[in-house]
């Protein structure tokens, strides 16, 4: 049994969604049908316990391409495939998937006890024999993400934010997760609570051998967490690689874009420039490089040939220079 090696395989995954006008209101108007590009012929892989972090700005398909690996979403072309792995106990199949969302307050049931979100799982999935047993699984989860165990009582609007995602995180590793899909877990927290929860995860990961893929519009979140990034842009990866090579020697325009948007704490005084340019529609992208009308490098093959994603390095690349 393979234990090095790919825990999830990307197969040239793309999702499309047709966002046409309905039949007869196109029959009248002429219009044609409008298929939007959510996901383009995304290809990745993750190895076991590492963290792979996908980083772009809003609408680029980072949601899209979690929902696909985590099967609330079918991809339109190409494949998802999850290795057998062997748990601790000794059991081989695929890897427990869970998802971890971006909102606390929105994921956690209100007129639930936080002990019975936790518990809800354990039952389900027949994880414990008796009732002793699950409470007592429950309040080593609530300790393990450093709540106590007489939150179990308590119900969810009596957590803050940074709480309410450490009881998402506990819930998730009550069904004994190997693989969690983190859509922008610590966006709707403060700075120095997004820094607790990042802690935790990291220690969480090296505890039970977790297996993350990360997903967040900033890359000041992922710096310290990432082993392989991929940078993501209308649709498509437009720069991979490891995490150190990619923020140490950035090839790609729109991540040295990315990055120049991050504060410094060593250097407060650094000119930033900020964001520049609206991200274009991915019904209609523009032709060539999708991020020509953006780049200030962009030259007159960028406006009509898309540039493929190419191996650069340890990493891959799409851009006509660099
Ligand atoms: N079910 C759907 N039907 C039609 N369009 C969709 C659907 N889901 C997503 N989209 C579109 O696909 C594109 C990518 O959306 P997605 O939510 O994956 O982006 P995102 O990178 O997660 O953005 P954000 O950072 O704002 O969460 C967007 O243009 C979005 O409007
Ligand atoms: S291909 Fe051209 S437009 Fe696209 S990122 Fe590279 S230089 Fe910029
Ligand atoms: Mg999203």
């Amino acid at each position: 049994m393979r234990e090095s090696g790919p825990i999830l395989t990307v197969s040239a995954a793309s999702c499309r969604f047709d966002v046409s006008a309905p039949a007869l209101s196109r029959l009248l108007t002429r219009e044609p049908c409008r298929i939007l590009r959510a996901v383009e012929t995304v290809s990745f892989t993750v190895e076991r316990g590492t963290t792979f972090s996908i980083v772009g700005e809003s609408g680029c398909g980072k949601s899209t391409l979690a929902r696909m690996v985590v099967g609330l979403q079918r991809p339109t072309e190409g494949a998802l495939h999850f290795s057998d792995i062997t748990r601790i106990d000794g059991t081989i199949g695929p890897p427990r998937v869970q998802m971890i969302f971006q909102d606390p307050y929105a994921s956690l049931n209100p007129r639930w006890r936080v002990g019975d979100i936790i518990a809800e799982p354990i039952r389900e999935l027949k994880l414990r024999q008796d009732e002793a047993a699950i409470m007592q699984r429950v309040g080593d989860l609530l300790e393990i993400v450093g709540l106590s165990r007489t939150d179990a009582s308590r119900y969810p609007h009596a957590f803050s934010g940074g709480q309410r995602q450490r009881i998402s995180i506990a819930r998730a590793l009550a069904t004994e997760a190997d693989f969690l899909v983190c859509d922008e877990p610590t966006s709707a927290l403060d700075v120095s609570v997004q820094a607790q929860i990042l802690n935790l995860m990291v220690k969480l990961q090296k505890e039970f051998g977790l297996t993350y893929l990360f997903i967040s519009h900033n890359l000041s979140v992922v710096r310290h967490m990432s082993d392989q990034l991929a940078i993501m842009y209308l649709g498509r990866f437009v720069e991979t690689g490891p995490a150190d090579e990619v923020f140490g020697n950035p090839r790609h325009p729109y991540t040295r874009l990315l990055l120049e948007t991050i504060p410094d704490v060593e250097k407060p005084n650094r000119a930033r420039r900020p964001m520049s340019g609206e991200v274009p529609s991915p019904i209609a992208p523009p032709p060539g490089c999708a991020f020509h009308p953006r780049c200030a490098m962009a030259a007159d093959i960028c406006r009509v040939e898309r540039p493929p994603l190419r191996i650069v390095a340890a990493g891959a690349l799409a851009c006509h220079f660099g």
